[in-house]
Protein backbone atom coordinates (compact mmCIF):
# COMPACT_ATOMS: atom_id res chain seq x y z
CA UNK A 1 0.00 0.00 0.00
CA UNK A 2 1.28 3.21 -1.12
CA UNK A 3 1.92 6.00 1.69
CA UNK A 4 0.99 9.64 1.44
CA UNK A 5 1.97 12.29 4.15
CA UNK A 6 -0.75 15.26 3.47
CA UNK A 7 0.11 18.60 5.39
CA UNK A 8 -2.58 20.27 6.72
CA UNK A 9 -6.10 19.49 7.65
CA UNK A 10 -7.98 22.20 6.79
CA UNK A 11 -11.05 22.51 4.92
CA UNK A 12 -8.31 22.93 1.74
CA UNK A 13 -6.68 19.56 2.62
CA UNK A 14 -9.88 17.84 3.02
CA UNK A 15 -10.80 16.80 -0.71
CA UNK A 16 -6.91 15.72 -1.10
CA UNK A 17 -7.34 13.13 2.04
CA UNK A 18 -10.42 11.55 0.43
CA UNK A 19 -9.05 11.81 -3.26
CA UNK A 20 -5.77 9.53 -1.51
CA UNK A 21 -8.30 7.41 0.33
CA UNK A 22 -10.32 6.42 -3.10
CA UNK A 23 -6.98 5.13 -4.68
CA UNK A 24 -6.79 2.91 -1.81
CA UNK A 25 -3.35 5.10 -0.41
CA UNK A 26 -2.65 5.62 3.17
CA UNK A 27 -3.16 9.25 4.63
CA UNK A 28 -0.72 10.43 6.91
CA UNK A 29 -1.83 14.02 7.77
CA UNK A 30 0.57 16.30 9.51
CA UNK A 31 -1.10 19.25 11.21
CA UNK A 32 -1.12 21.57 14.06
CA UNK A 33 -3.53 20.78 16.74
CA UNK A 34 -6.85 22.94 15.81
CA UNK A 35 -10.53 22.01 14.87
CA UNK A 36 -9.71 20.88 11.58
CA UNK A 37 -12.08 18.30 9.43
CA UNK A 38 -8.92 16.48 7.77
CA UNK A 39 -8.15 15.01 11.27
CA UNK A 40 -11.46 12.46 11.44
CA UNK A 41 -10.89 10.99 8.19
CA UNK A 42 -7.06 11.04 7.80
CA UNK A 43 -5.59 6.91 8.16
CA UNK A 44 -2.93 8.08 10.59
CA UNK A 45 -2.39 12.22 12.38
CA UNK A 46 0.80 13.73 13.92
CA UNK A 47 0.21 16.30 15.50
CA UNK A 48 2.94 18.59 13.92
CA UNK A 49 3.58 22.14 12.67
CA UNK A 50 3.60 21.93 9.09
CA UNK A 51 6.62 24.61 8.67
CA UNK A 52 9.13 22.20 11.06
CA UNK A 53 10.80 20.78 8.54
CA UNK A 54 12.64 18.82 10.74
CA UNK A 55 10.08 16.95 12.58
CA UNK A 56 8.13 16.37 9.04
CA UNK A 57 11.02 14.88 7.38
CA UNK A 58 11.33 12.34 10.65
CA UNK A 59 7.71 11.52 10.09
CA UNK A 60 8.14 10.93 6.53
CA UNK A 61 11.39 8.89 6.84
CA UNK A 62 9.92 7.14 10.10
CA UNK A 63 6.93 5.86 7.89
CA UNK A 64 8.78 5.64 4.56
CA UNK A 65 6.03 7.42 2.40
CA UNK A 66 5.98 7.64 -1.44
CA UNK A 67 4.81 11.11 -1.56
CA UNK A 68 4.45 14.47 0.12
CA UNK A 69 1.45 16.76 -0.93
CA UNK A 70 -0.65 19.81 0.07
CA UNK A 71 -3.65 22.12 -1.80
CA UNK A 72 -4.86 25.18 -1.07
CA UNK A 73 -2.07 26.89 0.79
CA UNK A 74 1.48 28.20 0.61
CA UNK A 75 2.38 27.54 4.58
CA UNK A 76 3.61 23.92 3.91
CA UNK A 77 5.21 24.10 0.51
CA UNK A 78 8.49 25.01 1.74
CA UNK A 79 8.67 21.55 3.91
CA UNK A 80 7.37 19.75 0.93
CA UNK A 81 10.37 21.10 -0.91
CA UNK A 82 12.89 20.31 1.97
CA UNK A 83 11.06 16.94 2.46
CA UNK A 84 11.11 16.21 -1.81
CA UNK A 85 14.67 17.13 -1.40
CA UNK A 86 15.72 15.09 1.09
CA UNK A 87 14.02 12.09 0.19
CA UNK A 88 13.95 12.00 -3.04
CA UNK A 89 10.77 12.30 -3.86
CA UNK A 90 8.36 13.75 -6.49
CA UNK A 91 7.35 17.03 -6.25
CA UNK A 92 9.09 21.12 -6.20
CA UNK A 93 12.83 21.69 -4.89
CA UNK A 94 13.48 23.50 -1.94
CA UNK A 95 15.02 26.25 -3.80
CA UNK A 96 11.80 26.57 -6.24
CA UNK A 97 9.23 26.52 -3.40
CA UNK A 98 12.00 29.01 -1.38
CA UNK A 99 10.86 31.86 -4.47
CA UNK A 100 7.70 30.29 -4.15
CA UNK A 101 6.39 31.67 -1.03
CA UNK A 102 8.84 34.64 -0.44
CA UNK A 103 7.39 37.17 -2.06
CA UNK A 104 10.67 39.25 -2.34
CA UNK A 105 12.64 36.41 -3.68
CA UNK A 106 9.77 35.72 -6.25
CA UNK A 107 9.74 39.27 -7.29
CA UNK A 108 13.40 39.49 -7.63
CA UNK A 109 13.15 36.56 -9.82
CA UNK A 110 10.78 38.12 -12.17
CA UNK A 111 12.85 40.75 -12.33
CA UNK A 112 15.85 38.92 -13.21
CA UNK A 113 13.81 36.54 -16.07
CA UNK A 114 11.97 39.55 -17.53
CA UNK A 115 8.20 38.17 -16.24
CA UNK A 116 6.22 41.46 -16.49
CA UNK A 117 5.29 42.15 -12.54
CA UNK A 118 4.51 45.68 -10.47
CA UNK A 119 7.94 47.55 -10.26
CA UNK A 120 8.79 47.03 -6.61
CA UNK A 121 11.21 48.12 -3.58
CA UNK A 122 12.33 46.27 -0.76
CA UNK A 123 11.97 47.90 2.70
CA UNK A 124 13.42 46.97 6.13
CA UNK A 125 11.39 47.65 9.33
CA UNK A 126 14.58 49.28 10.99
CA UNK A 127 14.62 52.12 8.32
CA UNK A 128 13.00 55.57 9.39
CA UNK A 129 13.40 56.95 6.14
CA UNK A 130 11.69 54.07 4.06
CA UNK A 131 9.56 56.91 2.23
CA UNK A 132 12.63 57.86 0.46
CA UNK A 133 13.46 54.49 -0.93
CA UNK A 134 9.57 53.97 -2.55
CA UNK A 135 9.42 57.74 -3.45
CA UNK A 136 10.28 56.79 -7.33
CA UNK A 137 7.20 54.52 -7.12
CA UNK A 138 3.47 55.65 -8.53
CA UNK A 139 1.11 55.95 -5.34
CA UNK A 140 -1.40 54.28 -5.13
CA UNK A 141 1.19 51.27 -3.86
CA UNK A 142 0.55 47.99 -2.10
CA UNK A 143 2.54 47.37 1.18
CA UNK A 144 3.13 43.65 1.48
CA UNK A 145 4.41 41.08 3.91
CA UNK A 146 6.80 38.81 1.69
CA UNK A 147 5.49 35.82 4.03
CA UNK A 148 1.93 35.59 4.84
CA UNK A 149 -1.13 34.68 2.71
CA UNK A 150 -4.75 34.66 2.16
CA UNK A 151 -3.85 38.42 1.46
CA UNK A 152 -2.99 39.21 5.41
CA UNK A 153 -0.33 41.82 5.41
CA UNK A 154 -1.61 42.91 2.13
CA UNK A 155 -2.40 46.58 2.23
CA UNK A 156 -3.19 49.33 -0.26
CA UNK A 157 -1.83 52.90 0.63
CA UNK A 158 -3.32 55.54 -1.53
CA UNK A 159 -1.46 58.80 0.31
CA UNK A 160 1.73 59.47 2.05
CA UNK A 161 -0.32 59.78 5.45
CA UNK A 162 -1.26 55.90 5.19
CA UNK A 163 2.13 54.59 5.14
CA UNK A 164 2.28 54.34 9.32
CA UNK A 165 -0.53 52.63 9.74
CA UNK A 166 0.22 50.16 6.77
CA UNK A 167 3.41 49.47 7.69
CA UNK A 168 2.29 48.54 11.31
CA UNK A 169 0.04 46.22 9.24
CA UNK A 170 2.27 44.73 7.92
CA UNK A 171 4.47 44.08 10.41
CA UNK A 172 1.51 42.30 12.73
CA UNK A 173 1.17 39.68 9.90
CA UNK A 174 5.35 38.79 9.12
CA UNK A 175 8.12 37.03 10.62
CA UNK A 176 10.24 38.74 8.30
CA UNK A 177 12.22 42.23 9.32
CA UNK A 178 11.58 43.47 6.04
CA UNK A 179 8.67 43.70 3.58
CA UNK A 180 8.01 44.90 0.31
CA UNK A 181 6.40 48.07 -1.09
CA UNK A 182 5.13 47.25 -5.02
CA UNK A 183 2.83 49.72 -7.43
CA UNK A 184 -0.49 49.17 -7.90
CA UNK A 185 -1.61 47.47 -11.12
CA UNK A 186 -5.32 49.03 -11.01
CA UNK A 187 -7.22 46.51 -13.17
CA UNK A 188 -9.34 43.39 -13.94
CA UNK A 189 -7.73 40.37 -11.22
CA UNK A 190 -7.68 37.17 -12.81
CA UNK A 191 -5.94 33.98 -12.04
CA UNK A 192 -4.88 30.66 -14.19
CA UNK A 193 -4.54 27.28 -12.46
CA UNK A 194 -1.46 24.62 -14.32
CA UNK A 195 0.27 22.09 -13.65
CA UNK A 196 3.69 20.85 -14.55
CA UNK A 197 5.25 17.40 -15.09
CA UNK A 198 8.60 16.36 -15.65
CA UNK A 199 9.55 20.52 -16.70
CA UNK A 200 6.01 20.42 -19.36
CA UNK A 201 2.94 22.44 -18.46
CA UNK A 202 0.50 19.87 -19.01
CA UNK A 203 -2.35 22.33 -18.81
CA UNK A 204 -2.67 26.28 -18.48
CA UNK A 205 -6.43 27.07 -17.70
CA UNK A 206 -7.23 30.83 -16.84
CA UNK A 207 -10.10 32.09 -14.71
CA UNK A 208 -12.17 34.56 -13.82
CA UNK A 209 -12.08 35.79 -9.65
CA UNK A 210 -14.80 37.62 -8.15
CA UNK A 211 -12.94 39.66 -5.81
CA UNK A 212 -14.63 40.77 -2.15
CA UNK A 213 -12.86 45.03 -1.66
CA UNK A 214 -11.71 45.10 1.76
CA UNK A 215 -8.05 46.68 3.19
CA UNK A 216 -7.29 44.85 -0.05
CA UNK A 217 -8.38 42.66 -3.21
CA UNK A 218 -9.82 39.17 -1.05
CA UNK A 219 -10.76 36.49 -4.11
CA UNK A 220 -14.01 34.93 -2.82
CA UNK A 221 -15.01 33.15 -5.73
CA UNK A 222 -13.77 31.80 -9.63
CA UNK A 223 -14.96 30.89 -12.89
CA UNK A 224 -13.93 29.20 -15.96
CA UNK A 225 -13.76 29.97 -18.53
CA UNK A 226 -12.60 33.41 -18.90
CA UNK A 227 -13.55 34.69 -21.63
CA UNK A 228 -10.57 36.56 -22.63
CA UNK A 229 -9.26 37.95 -26.01
CA UNK A 230 -6.97 35.25 -27.71
CA UNK A 231 -4.09 37.67 -27.78
CA UNK A 232 -4.74 38.53 -23.94
CA UNK A 233 -4.55 34.62 -23.36
CA UNK A 234 -1.58 34.29 -25.65
CA UNK A 235 0.14 36.90 -23.49
CA UNK A 236 -0.95 35.38 -20.29
CA UNK A 237 0.16 31.88 -20.80
CA UNK A 238 3.84 33.46 -21.96
CA UNK A 239 3.81 35.18 -18.50
CA UNK A 240 3.27 32.04 -16.83
CA UNK A 241 5.53 29.76 -18.75
CA UNK A 242 7.94 32.56 -18.23
CA UNK A 243 7.91 32.81 -14.72
CA UNK A 244 7.71 28.54 -14.30
CA UNK A 245 10.72 28.95 -15.79
CA UNK A 246 12.06 31.62 -13.88
CA UNK A 247 11.07 29.89 -10.45
CA UNK A 248 12.03 26.61 -11.31
CA UNK A 249 8.69 24.93 -10.61
CA UNK A 250 8.10 21.27 -11.52
CA UNK A 251 5.69 18.30 -10.81
CA UNK A 252 3.63 20.65 -8.68
CA UNK A 253 0.58 22.47 -8.91
CA UNK A 254 0.15 25.53 -10.11
CA UNK A 255 -1.89 28.71 -8.79
CA UNK A 256 -1.11 31.79 -10.75
CA UNK A 257 -2.25 35.25 -9.79
CA UNK A 258 -2.44 38.30 -12.47
CA UNK A 259 -4.06 40.97 -13.03
CA UNK A 260 -4.73 42.62 -16.72
CA UNK A 261 -4.01 46.13 -17.36
CA UNK A 262 -4.05 47.73 -20.97
CA UNK A 263 -4.25 44.18 -22.18
CA UNK A 264 -1.63 43.40 -20.95
CA UNK A 265 -0.70 40.44 -18.19
CA UNK A 266 1.38 41.78 -15.06
CA UNK A 267 1.77 38.24 -12.61
CA UNK A 268 0.92 39.00 -9.02
CA UNK A 269 2.24 36.03 -7.30
CA UNK A 270 3.01 32.30 -8.41
CA UNK A 271 2.21 29.58 -5.82
CA UNK A 272 3.81 25.55 -6.29
CA UNK A 273 0.30 24.56 -5.78
CA UNK A 274 -3.35 24.24 -6.19
CA UNK A 275 -5.51 27.40 -5.54
CA UNK A 276 -7.73 27.85 -2.49
CA UNK A 277 -11.20 28.94 -2.97
CA UNK A 278 -13.02 25.77 -5.11
CA UNK A 279 -9.92 26.41 -7.95
CA UNK A 280 -9.53 22.35 -7.79
CA UNK A 281 -12.67 21.96 -8.39
CA UNK A 282 -12.64 24.25 -10.94
CA UNK A 283 -9.83 22.66 -12.78
CA UNK A 284 -12.10 19.01 -12.10
CA UNK A 285 -15.43 20.11 -13.28
CA UNK A 286 -13.83 21.99 -16.22
CA UNK A 287 -11.71 19.00 -17.84
CA UNK A 288 -13.85 16.34 -16.04
CA UNK A 289 -11.46 14.60 -13.83
CA UNK A 290 -10.57 14.36 -10.68
CA UNK A 291 -7.47 16.86 -10.00
CA UNK A 292 -6.40 16.02 -6.70
CA UNK A 293 -6.40 12.24 -8.01
CA UNK A 294 -4.16 13.84 -10.59
CA UNK A 295 -2.09 15.84 -7.78
CA UNK A 296 -1.70 12.70 -5.75
CA UNK A 297 -0.26 10.46 -8.47
CA UNK A 298 1.97 12.84 -9.68
CA UNK A 299 3.37 12.92 -6.03
CA UNK A 300 3.73 9.57 -5.24
CA UNK A 301 5.71 9.31 -8.50
CA UNK A 302 3.20 8.06 -11.41
CA UNK A 303 3.57 9.30 -14.60
CA UNK A 304 -0.02 10.96 -15.24
CA UNK A 305 -1.88 11.61 -18.19
CA UNK A 306 -3.05 15.13 -18.29
CA UNK A 307 -3.51 14.63 -22.96
CA UNK A 308 -7.52 15.36 -22.22
CA UNK A 309 -7.23 18.75 -21.09
CA UNK A 310 -5.65 19.76 -25.10
CA UNK A 311 -2.87 21.83 -23.63
CA UNK A 312 -3.69 25.36 -25.80
CA UNK A 313 -7.75 24.63 -25.68
CA UNK A 314 -8.32 27.27 -27.71
CA UNK A 315 -11.65 26.38 -28.27
CA UNK A 316 -12.12 26.79 -24.43
CA UNK A 317 -14.19 23.64 -24.84
CA UNK A 318 -13.93 22.67 -21.03
CA UNK A 319 -17.51 22.65 -19.08
CA UNK A 320 -18.36 26.68 -17.33
CA UNK A 321 -18.52 26.39 -13.58
CA UNK A 322 -18.47 28.68 -10.77
CA UNK A 323 -17.73 29.30 -7.14
CA UNK A 324 -18.50 31.74 -4.82
CA UNK A 325 -17.49 31.60 -0.66
CA UNK A 326 -20.21 32.21 1.73
CA UNK A 327 -19.26 34.57 4.56
CA UNK A 328 -20.45 36.54 7.44
CA UNK A 329 -21.16 40.04 8.05
CA UNK A 330 -20.25 40.23 11.24
CA UNK A 331 -18.36 38.45 14.13
CA UNK A 332 -20.83 36.20 16.21
CA UNK A 333 -21.63 32.86 16.60
CA UNK A 334 -23.62 30.49 13.87
CA UNK A 335 -27.32 30.77 14.74
CA UNK A 336 -28.52 28.63 11.95
CA UNK A 337 -27.86 27.93 8.46
CA UNK A 338 -30.00 26.63 6.23
CA UNK A 339 -29.74 24.91 2.19
CA UNK A 340 -33.02 25.57 0.99
CA UNK A 341 -31.76 24.28 -2.56
CA UNK A 342 -33.57 21.78 -4.40
CA UNK A 343 -31.12 18.89 -5.51
CA UNK A 344 -29.90 19.89 -9.26
CA UNK A 345 -27.05 17.79 -11.16
CA UNK A 346 -25.27 21.87 -12.12
CA UNK A 347 -25.67 22.42 -8.17
CA UNK A 348 -22.26 21.00 -8.25
CA UNK A 349 -21.87 21.50 -4.07
CA UNK A 350 -23.35 23.28 -1.25
CA UNK A 351 -20.32 23.05 1.75
CA UNK A 352 -20.93 24.96 5.06
CA UNK A 353 -17.58 24.47 7.07
CA UNK A 354 -19.12 25.18 10.32
CA UNK A 355 -21.73 24.17 13.01
CA UNK A 356 -24.22 25.94 14.54
CA UNK A 357 -22.71 27.12 17.77
CA UNK A 358 -19.27 27.69 16.09
CA UNK A 359 -18.00 31.51 15.91
CA UNK A 360 -17.50 32.97 13.05
CA UNK A 361 -15.57 36.43 11.90
CA UNK A 362 -17.18 39.24 9.65
CA UNK A 363 -14.93 38.43 6.34
CA UNK A 364 -12.07 40.79 5.66
CA UNK A 365 -9.66 37.57 4.41
CA UNK A 366 -9.80 34.55 2.83
CA UNK A 367 -9.41 32.20 6.22
CA UNK A 368 -13.08 33.82 7.41
CA UNK A 369 -14.85 31.81 4.98
CA UNK A 370 -17.68 29.89 6.38
CA UNK A 371 -18.47 27.86 3.26
CA UNK A 372 -18.74 27.58 -0.60
CA UNK A 373 -21.29 27.01 -3.24
CA UNK A 374 -20.00 25.75 -6.91
CA UNK A 375 -22.01 25.12 -9.92
CA UNK A 376 -21.49 24.22 -13.70
CA UNK A 377 -23.96 24.90 -16.60
CA UNK A 378 -23.66 24.44 -20.47
CA UNK A 379 -22.67 27.93 -20.43
CA UNK A 380 -20.76 29.86 -18.07
CA UNK A 381 -23.87 32.43 -17.72
CA UNK A 382 -25.93 29.43 -17.28
CA UNK A 383 -23.66 28.78 -14.15
CA UNK A 384 -23.19 31.91 -13.13
CA UNK A 385 -27.11 32.18 -12.23
CA UNK A 386 -27.52 29.09 -11.09
CA UNK A 387 -24.69 29.87 -8.48
CA UNK A 388 -26.96 33.43 -8.02
CA UNK A 389 -29.86 31.01 -7.16
CA UNK A 390 -28.34 28.60 -4.96
CA UNK A 391 -26.88 31.83 -2.76
CA UNK A 392 -29.94 33.09 -2.65
CA UNK A 393 -31.34 30.16 -1.05
CA UNK A 394 -28.71 29.97 1.68
CA UNK A 395 -29.88 31.28 5.03
CA UNK A 396 -26.93 31.45 7.76
CA UNK A 397 -27.89 33.70 10.71
CA UNK A 398 -24.91 34.93 12.76
CA UNK A 399 -25.69 36.84 16.41
N1 LIG B 1 0.47 45.28 -7.26
C1 LIG B 1 -0.83 45.11 -7.01
N2 LIG B 1 -1.74 45.85 -7.68
C2 LIG B 1 -3.05 45.72 -7.43
N3 LIG B 1 -3.58 44.89 -6.53
C3 LIG B 1 -2.73 44.12 -5.82
C4 LIG B 1 -1.31 44.19 -6.01
N4 LIG B 1 -0.74 43.34 -5.18
C5 LIG B 1 -1.73 42.75 -4.47
N5 LIG B 1 -2.94 43.22 -4.85
C6 LIG B 1 -4.23 42.81 -4.30
O1 LIG B 1 -4.03 42.18 -3.05
C7 LIG B 1 -4.39 40.80 -3.10
C8 LIG B 1 -3.44 39.95 -2.29
O2 LIG B 1 -2.13 40.14 -2.75
P1 LIG B 1 -1.15 38.91 -3.01
O3 LIG B 1 0.17 39.46 -3.38
O4 LIG B 1 -1.78 37.99 -3.97
O5 LIG B 1 -1.05 38.27 -1.56
P2 LIG B 1 -1.65 36.94 -0.90
O6 LIG B 1 -0.48 36.02 -0.83
O7 LIG B 1 -2.09 37.35 0.45
O8 LIG B 1 -2.73 36.43 -1.78
C9 LIG B 1 -4.41 40.48 -4.57
O9 LIG B 1 -5.28 39.40 -4.82
C10 LIG B 1 -4.89 41.78 -5.18
O10 LIG B 1 -6.29 41.94 -5.02
MG1 LIG C 1 -2.60 36.07 -3.79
Amino acid sequence: MKKLLILGAGIYQVPLIKAAKQLGIYTIVASIQGNYPGFEIADKVYYENTTDYRKILSIARREEVDGIVTAGTDVAVITIGKVCDALGLRGLSFEAAEVATDKLLMKQCYEKHGVRSAKFRRVNFSDENYANIISDLALPVMFKSVDSSGSRGIVKVRTESEFERARNNVLENTRSDYFIVEECIEGEEFGAQAFVQDGKLEFILPHGDYVFKGDTGVPVGHFAPYDLDPEIIKDCKEQLIAATRAMQLNNCAINADFILRDGQTYVLEIGGRSGATCLAELVSIYYGFDYYEKIIRVAIGEKVDFSSCNETDETQSGTPNASMLLMSDKDGVIKSQEDRNAATPDLCEVQFDYEVGDPVHAFKVGPHRIGHVITKGKSLDEAVELLHEALDNIHIEVE
